[in-house]
């Protein structure tokens, strides 16, 4: 017989004199009481990690972060879930201030030909990718801060959507001025538009084509240049009128086709440093499940020589989030960019299976044909998922309604941590209320 079942068949008698004591008199209190305790005990070392309740295992949040899609506001009770909640994602203020720049430094380098009508104003559309979404707001504000076309609105700079201006009649938006050399310009933006299809999928790629499609027919000579807050978009919209027209234009992610796009034509776009973002994603829920320091391996080395340094990312502990900081990619350094699926080296060292045994995690896509995240996030996460020893099922959602993953998440108790990407960064609950249960 060996240890373990020898502790069940105590267990077992045990049990049965309890039992057996419980309808006596309170004489019995001292020694029923003890019983128990010894009980509680056999019954603790017969549990493994599978019978870890499911609202205490590891969660992490990431790409979309638990927050009110009408005003921005944090969802604290989703993030700090429990002690092994996190959030990974990328500092979208300092992002999203690199596009903006990066575009007006563009315009600046390339003043004598980039009014293609001449009509002494630098006009530009701009596709927004989801008008609820913390990182598109913040991509919206970048470009009009930059760029001196934002109007402010409650203390921030209105990130409405505008339709057409054409006119530079638009309330939401004003007509910007640029100094290069002495000289003074206009800028307009001309249109801006949500790009979310009639099913209701945002960051919609093909909506990006069909719109540049409809501005470029009517107002097409006074596009200078073209911004959006995806390359999913931005290519979209790219090999739809702007690389034949010559158009800059400009993304964000650094996505593979993107970074090629440069060498014809796409004028650039931000690597929020989804190799970092990948990791550290998966990096936090071995953490937990590992029971070890949150830090190790991210600014602590682990190990295996794995960690992160300070200008790759930063941690706010008040909101449980990891954010990875952004770098521009331009024709100066696209050519270190060229794959978006490489692990990143400084954390890319196999951990030993025998101090991390392997794990089952439930992983989610918001939406599996987001183009950022199917083919840059997740073949970094299936790189990284070796690496750290975890077993993951990637469950691929259609971009419009929750329930179409959270039915995919019927039997929790199979895995031992989880890693959600909400379809709208509202819904926490809709996840956490599943594990609670
Ligand atoms: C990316 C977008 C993507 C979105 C999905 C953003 O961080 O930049 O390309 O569509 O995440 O949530
Ligand atoms: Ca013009």
């Amino acid at each position: 017989m060996n240890k373990k079942m020898a502790y069940m068949a105590m267990a077992m008698v045990m049990g049965l004199s309890v039992t057996a004591c419980g309808g006596n008199s309170s004489d019995n209190t001292t020694p029923a009481a003890s019983s128990n305790t010894e009980n509680a005990a056999v019954s603790t070392e017969s549990k493994d990690s599978t019978e870890v309740a499911n609202k205490d295992k590891p969660l992490v949040w990431f790409n979309r972060q638990p927050s009110s899609s009408a005003t921005g506001e944090l969802d604290m009770a989703a993030l700090s879930f429990n002690d092994g909640t996190y959030y990974v994602g990328f500092d979208a203020n300092q992002g999203a201030e690199l596009q903006g720049t990066m575009v007006k430094d563009y315009i600046e380098a390339n003043i004598d030909q980039i009014d293609r009508n001449g009509d002494g104003i630098i006009g530009y559309v701009l596709a927004i990718g989801d008008i609820g979404h913390n990182d598109s707001i913040a991509r919206t504000r970048g470009v009009r801060k930059a760029l001196n076309t934002g109007v402010e609105k409650d203390g921030a700079i209105n990130s409405d959507p505008i339709g057409t201006n054409t006119d530079g009649s638009s309330s939401i938006v004003q007509d910007g001025t640029i100094e290069v050399g002495g000289k003074t310009y206009i800028i307009r933006e001309l249109a801006s538009q949500e790009m979310k299809n009639s099913a209701g999928a945002t960051w919609d790629a093909a909506t990006a084509g069909n719109a540049v499609g409809t501005w470029s027919s009517s107002f097409g000579d006074s596009i200078d240049v073209v911004v959006s807050n995806n390359d999913g978009m931005g290519m979209s919209m790219f090999n739809a009128w702007s690389k034949d027209n010559n158009v800059p234009t400009f993304g964000y992610d650094a996505n593979s086709d993107a970074v090629a796009a440069i060498a014809e034509g796409y004028g650039g776009t931000i690597s929020q440093h989804a190799d970092v973002q990948a990791y550290l994603t998966l990096r936090v829920l071995r953490n937990t499940l590992d029971g070890v320091d949150i830090d190790t391996g991210i600014g602590t080395a682990d190990e295996a020589g794995n960690v992160l340094s300070d200008d790759v990312y930063v941690y706010k502990a008040d909101e449980r989030s990891y954010y990875a900081l952004n770098v521009a990619v331009t024709a100066d350094n696209y050519q270190e960019f060229t794959d978006s699926t490489k692990v990143y080296a400084p954390v890319a060292n196999q951990l030993d299976e025998s101090s991390h045994a392997r794990k089952k995690v439930w992983l989610n896509i918001y939406n599996a044909a987001d183009n950022f995240l199917s083919s840059t996030y997740q073949p970094l996460l299936q790189n990284y998922d070796d690496l750290l020893n975890l077993d993951i099922d990637y469950i691929g959602g259609d971009g419009q309604t929750e329930s179409n993953i959270t039915n995919r998440l019927g039997n929790p108790s199979q895995y031992d941590a989880f890693a959600i990407n909400m379809v709208k960064t509202d819904n926490a609950a809709s996840y956490t209320s599943l594990l609670s249960q």
